[in-house]
């Protein structure tokens, strides 16, 4: 491939640029079958190229995480200060927090952050993770699920309530084509913002070389659920945000169905404690659980990833026999739209983490390669590394049963499957039942959709005392 060539096709000028700047880091190799391409292939591929740091990819490669290596902080870890309600540690009463977080959401005070731009790769859905057909009778989608949960809180509320809602390339046109068909399951056209999150180049993990999806294509994969703070900011989420007078943010994954969307609670405890970033913990059933686990390393709260704590830390316990590590993060936030507003302004607020994926590559020859061990090196940055950031932050214990069903795995394999949050989400629903004196079999299939109830003091107004459920059965308005 001579320079000639490249101007060729792309005109004099920034094309020189290309190959030199491919030079500097050592990268020329992604113009290997240029001569092979059309014009268009070309043109496509100098500008994925051109959508990449590679001084960035260059620097990381050579300085691995640093600093933000987990093993290391893990030594110096300790339980955070939490609220836990169902224990009876509040600085204040539940119903105090109830209420104010009601009154923020019928301010229009309150608006949700939902990322949805994950690969998916571990359940291998082959469309975004959001589509997956989850609910156990009704087999409504993730989005679904989450979308109804919003549109009920904000009925109850009288009040909108806007959902900014991350995609990224890989999901974002499937995504909205999804949603328009469905029309947004209710939620008004101006209530949703839709936004794409940036992308970072798959590296071979044994020279450092970007590889290439295709001969017109480098692998590319989004920035991780982190990459949402820059680019809610660049597609004027925060300003839309800041103009219709929302303060905070309820954050969570589209793949937790049980995520308690816009809960007015923990909105509640956010505003009361004034805090900038709020955690959703749920206790670690084992001290290998696979859970990010919420400490307060030298008073600051961060996460620490399980695999980078070590089994002897992780198991530490109390003299009641309890973990001393015991809180799981659940991924489910809140901000405020202030703080947001200063750390975007920070451009390395969040670091980037390595981690080695099995990455499918084109090889010198033109041929697909799908390796059968990790071969890669990704970049991602998480949104959990803004803890440090934050000047007042909090830690809210919620039950596990109640806020968190994540789907990861492939159905039949692993912990964290579709049919084990379908299981987590009948059983909810079982006991929100009985509860309310229904007679439900402890085996019975049950879902119940957020406009029929929201929790147990919506629905004990909806059905009597000694009410016959059968399996499977779905309440929902429509059905009644
Ligand atoms: P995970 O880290 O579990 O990734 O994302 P994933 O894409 O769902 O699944 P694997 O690891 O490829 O199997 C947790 C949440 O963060 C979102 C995902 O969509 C999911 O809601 N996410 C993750 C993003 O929005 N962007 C990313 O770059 C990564």
């Amino acid at each position: 491939m001579s320079l000639q060539q490249v101007d060729a096709a792309l005109g004099l000028g920034g094309q020189q640029q290309l190959l030199s700047r491919l030079a500097r880091y050592g990268q020329e190799h992604l113009l290997r079958f240029w001569d092979d391409l059309s014009k268009t292939q070309q043109r496509r591929l100098a500008d994925q190229i051109d959508a990449v740091d590679l001084e960035i990819v260059g620097r990381l490669m050579r300085e691995g995480e640093g600093a933000a290596n987990g093993k290391l902080l893990a030594e110096r870890a300790e339980p955070p200060p939490a609220i836990r309600p169902a224990k009876g540690e509040t600085p204040y009463p539940r119903e105090q927090a109830r209420t104010a977080g009601e009154a923020a959401l019928r301010a229009g005070k309150v608006g949700m952050i939902l990322v949805a731009g994950g690969q998916g790769t571990r359940l291998g859905f082959d469309a975004p993770k959001g589509m997956y057909p989850l609910g156990p009778v009704s087999r409504r989608t993730l989005f679904q699920i989450l979308l109804d949960r919003l549109t009920a809180i904000a009925r109850r509320y009288g009040t909108r309530i806007p959902l900014y809602l991350m995609t990224s390339p890989a999901t974002h046109d499937t995504t909205v084509t999804f949603l328009e068909a469905n029309d947004r399951f209710g939620l008004p056209p101006e209530d949703l913002h839709v936004f794409r999150q940036g992308v970072m180049p798959a590296v071979c993990a044994a020279t450092g070389r970007v590889l290439m999806a295709d001969r017109d294509a480098l692998c590319l994969a989004p920035d991780g659920h982190g990459g949402m703070l820059g680019a809610l900011s660049a597609s004027g989420g925060l300003q839309d945000a800041a103009l219709r007078g929302v303060e905070q943010f309820f954050y969570c994954q589209v793949d937790n169905p049980l995520a308690p969307c816009c809960d007015p609670e923990l909105i509640g405890w956010s505003i009361l404690s004034g805090a900038e970033m709020t955690t959703l913990a749920v206790s670690k059933r084992d001290p290998v659980e696979r859970m990010g686990n919420i400490v307060a390393i030298d008073g600051k709260l961060r996460i620490v990833e399980y695999s980078e704590l070590p089994p002897e830390i992780a198991s530490r316990r109390n003299d009641d026999g309890s973990l001393r590590l015991w809180a799981g993060n659940t991924a489910i936030h809140v901000f405020t739209l202030d703080f947001f507003r200063r750390v975007s302004a920070a451009p390395d607020a969040l670091p980037y983490h390595l981690a080695r994926k099995k990455s499918p590559y084109v090889d010198a020859s033109g041929q697909l390669i799908t390796p059968a061990a990790p071969n890669a090196v990704k970049f991602e940055r998480f949104i959990f590394d803004l803890l440090p950031a934050a000047e007042r932050t909090i830690v809210i214990e919620g039950a596990k049963a109640e806020v968190f069903a994540p789907v990861k795995d492939a159905p039949g394999r692993g912990a964290d499957t579709p049919e084990a949050a379908q299981a987590a989400m009948s059983a909810l629903h079982r006991r929100w039942l009985v509860e309310c004196g229904a007679a439900v079999a402890a085996d019975a299939v049950v879902e119940i959709h957020p406009d029929f109830a929201i929790d147990t003091r919506e629905l004990a107004a909806r059905i009597h005392r000694g009410a016959e459920v059968a399996s499977p059965a779905y309440l929902c308005v429509t059905a009644q």
